[in-house]
């Protein structure tokens, strides 16, 4: 009921509205119902000199509830013009606030005539992020607060700032030491008291000086070159109009502006991706309160490009680390790496150097694995070989003290194997970070067949803690995202040897929006790495039996093109800059017919995207039908964060159901007729097929 989520007092001749909406106290239709209520009982509550507005719980109103905007209907309407009778209250409004003060929250906010919050407060207009502008005022409240320059900041990037850079910006009139009802209370008897007009944020005028002109000018030119993200120009037409009309026609152009992108594909691709990446943290069959195990310190051998990078990810939340190392030599090597990139987040301002020095006192390196013996967790990060990977985790096995969690980094290698190397399967996970893993956020965590529940929980909510998003992956080849990769990767090496030309397949695919084309990135992951990976696999008979599968690949790694470390592979390269190289096509018209493999002159764009992509999504869902993924959106959440795939489109399962399953199938079915499908590249996933037929969605799609 919503009187229980939204209560109205009265105590001492204030009235208090206190919203309590666990967990964030989201605006759900409740909330707002609520809160309607409440504010009619105190416009007729006569004794209430002035009112308070408290949230309970962890937070305040972290903003509008994201589920709601999928009704069909949704309109911000009502909740502004709730806003409206706040601001425009004779008697005092107070709000105190605690926590993350988000989107709709702050525009809640922003409509009391006096904002109070505790030290530790956080604040910001992350609207943009879900596709979305601020749909309740926000746009015509914050310019008359802090100014156009800021305000445009603060919704355009969707950052969080701080109480105190709230109060500095004048967002925020006080900030309180403790206790802030009580001080909220105090300040609403003390306003009232005074009896002076109350500060109405509506009424303020914005500022239409030379910065506020060059900012605008500015967003607009960066807004022009984003079209796949409609809601920046939405933003700057909206502070456009908070400086040039009324208040009220502001307002009505912003809801204008929030009901079209509401339904804009853009932003329910990234409303589905905010619940994706929040849904993967939780784990069929295990309650997310269940027992983890603590970690408080971590040990990592191999300090290599991954290694180095992981122990980072402690380092950063105040995790001391044990780095292992086989010689000293590349032990100094990945702790200087470790130091160059800190110096140079520290010579962009990011980082102080105080905290440079602090985190790498929380690096140990070490030659000895007897220094491994009292960590909580160990990573282990070697080379990709199975054998001496096996010898490490044998030792671990011996070395790591009972309880501890015994990670592996690989990204190929058959994690239930490994475990059982170790000796004790049930401490073993995988924790496949990417590359570099100080940046990228995904965190593939692979479920081995013996991983003890507790193990499963401790590396989810690490992952987390260091600021990743993990995702759990069953134990198969490239477990989920380089699993999918594969017919990707088989597809542009088909189409080279076709004819087509790197430049022609990149083009194509980064015009989808993934960050880089295929060709590209494996000069920049390293061609060696790719054809050894497939050289591997050919030894232990796991390729299909057709002798043309990744023929370029291993070609090119024998000619010595590893990509861009060599300054050449698909490319050649001009320091990074990639240029066409003619030799490439040499090469693929020899191995072409070393294949018989026809060429061809008429590849168009259309085909590339099919031929890459559609055998991508078919694995994704075979992936889901084999219980490798849990759900549709955790294959959505490794797209968009190991893989570059464009957050606008929601991920490869949430872009096939808009381009349509049937659609999807039928076109697999067309390829397999042209190109023959003899070694079942085209064949599609059993799922996809039944899905197809019955007209279903994949993104509503759940295993039984
Ligand atoms: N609506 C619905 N649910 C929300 C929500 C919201 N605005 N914000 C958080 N939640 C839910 C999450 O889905 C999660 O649910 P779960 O536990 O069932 O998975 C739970 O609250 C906790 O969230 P997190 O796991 O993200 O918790 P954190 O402590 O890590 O982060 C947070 C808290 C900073 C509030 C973060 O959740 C966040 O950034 N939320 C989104 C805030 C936002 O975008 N607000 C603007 C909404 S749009 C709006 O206000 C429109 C208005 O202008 C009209
Ligand atoms: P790397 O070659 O850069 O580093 C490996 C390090 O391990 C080297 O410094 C080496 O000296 C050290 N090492 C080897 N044997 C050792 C031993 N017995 N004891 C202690 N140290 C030892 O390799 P990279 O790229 O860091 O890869 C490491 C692991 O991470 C591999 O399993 C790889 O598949 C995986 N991975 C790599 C990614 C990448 O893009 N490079 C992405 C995701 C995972």
């Amino acid at each position: 009921m919503s009187l229980n989520i939204v209560r109205y007092e009265n105590g001492n001749g204030i009235g208090l509205v206190l919203i309590s909406n666990p967990p964030v106290n989201a605006l759900s239709a409740e909330v707002v119902a609520g809160l309607r209520k409440a504010v009619d009982i105190f416009e007729a509550d006569t004794s209430a000199k002035a009112l308070v507005l408290h949230c309970e719980g962890r937070t305040f109103v972290a903003g509008g509830d994201i589920a709601n905007f999928e009704t069909p209907n949704f309109d911000t309407r009502p909740f502004s013009s709730l806003l409206s009778r706040l601001d425009e209250s004779p008697r005092p409004v107070v709000a105190t606030l605690h926590g993350t003060v988000l989107g709709g929250g702050l525009e809640l906010a922003m409509s009391c005539h006096h904002r109070l919050a505790l030290p530790d407060t956080r604040l910001g207009m992350p609207e943009v992020k879900l596709g979305l502008l601020p749909g309740s005022q926000g746009t015509q409240r914050l310019p008359r607060l802090v100014g156009v320059p800021l305000a445009l900041d603060l919704m355009l990037t969707g950052r969080f700032i701080s109480a105190q850079d709230a109060l500095a910006a004048g967002i925020l009139d006080e900030i309180a030491s403790d206790d802030s009802l009580a001080l909220g209370i105090a300040a609403a008897e003390r306003l009232a008291e005074a009896n002076l007009p109350v500060r109405r944020s509506s009424t303020l005028n914005v500022s239409a000086d030379a910065a506020t002109r060059q900012a605008l000018a500015e967003a607009t030119a960066r807004a022009a070159k984003k079209p796949n993200y409609p809601a920046l120009g939405a933003i700057v037409r909206a502070v456009e109009a908070a400086v040039n009309l009324p208040f009220s026609d502001g307002e009505e152009m912003e809801a204008r502006e929030f009901d079209q992108l509401r339904l804009s594909s853009t932003s329910r691709a990234l409303r589905h991706l905010f619940f994706a990446e929040r849904t993967a943290a939780r784990i069929p069959g295990l309650s997310r309160e269940g027992a983890a195990r603590e970690v408080h310190s971590v040990g990592i051998v191999g300090a290599g490009t991954m290694g180095g990078g992981i122990a980072m990810n402690f380092a950063n939340v105040g995790i001391p680390v044990v780095l292992v190392e086989a010689t000293d030599e590349a032990l100094k090597r990945g702790l200087s790496v470790v130091r160059n990139n800190y110096e140079a987040s520290a010579a962009k301002g990011k980082l102080s150097k105080e905290e440079v020095e602090k985190r790498m006192s929380l690096l140990n390196g070490s030659l000895d694995y007897g220094s491994l013996a009292s960590c909580d967790l160990v990573v282990e990060a070697v080379f990709e070989d199975f054998y001496i990977k096996k010898d490490v985790c044998a030792r671990l096995g011996q070395i790591c003290k009972k309880g501890a969690i015994i990670a592996t980094n690989t990204s190929t290698l058959d994690v239930d194997l490994l475990a059982e190397a170790t000796g004790r399967p049930a401490d073993v996970v995988g924790m496949h970070f990417f590359s570099p893993a100080n940046v990228m956020r995904l965190v593939e965590v692979v479920r081995g067949a013996r991983t003890a529940p507790d193990v499963l929980t401790t590396a989810m909510r690490l992952a987390r803690r260091i600021g990743k998003v993990p995702v759990v992956s069953g134990v198969c080849y490239g477990f989920i995202g380089n699993r999918m990769l594969d017919p990707y990767i088989r597809e542009m090496e088909f189409l080279l040897l076709e004819g087509a030309e790197p430049q022609q397949i990149d083009n194509a695919i980064e015009s989808l929006g993934m960050a880089m084309g295929p060709c590209r990135m494996s000069d920049l992951s390293g061609v060696d790495i790719g054809a050894k990976v497939v050289n591997g696999r050919l030894e232990a008979g796991e390729l299909p039996p057709d002798p043309s599968y990744r023929v370029v690949v291993r070609k090119l790694f024998a000619l010595g093109r590893c990509g861009q470390k060599t300054k050449a592979g698909y490319y050649r390269y001009d320091g990074r800059t990639p240029l066409p190289d003619p030799k490439i096509v040499d090469i693929c018209a020899d191995l072409a017919r070393e294949h018989g493999i026809a060429r061809r002159r008429d590849i168009k764009d259309q085909e590339i995207i099919e031929r890459l992509m559609y055998p991508l999504i078919n694995e994704g869902i075979q992936i889901l039908d084999e219980g490798i993924a849990y759900r549709p959106g955790d294959i959505d959440v490794v797209w968009t964060a190991g893989y570059g795939f464009p957050d606008y489109r929601g991920g490869p399962m949430f872009m096939a159901d808009q381009i349509g399953l049937s659609e999807i199938k039928n076109t697999l079915d067309h390829y397999a007729r042209m190109r023959g499908n003899q070694f079942g590249y085209w064949t599609a996933s059993r799922l996809l097929e039944s899905l197809a037929a019955t007209g279903q969605r994949i993104s509503a799609w759940t295993k039984q």
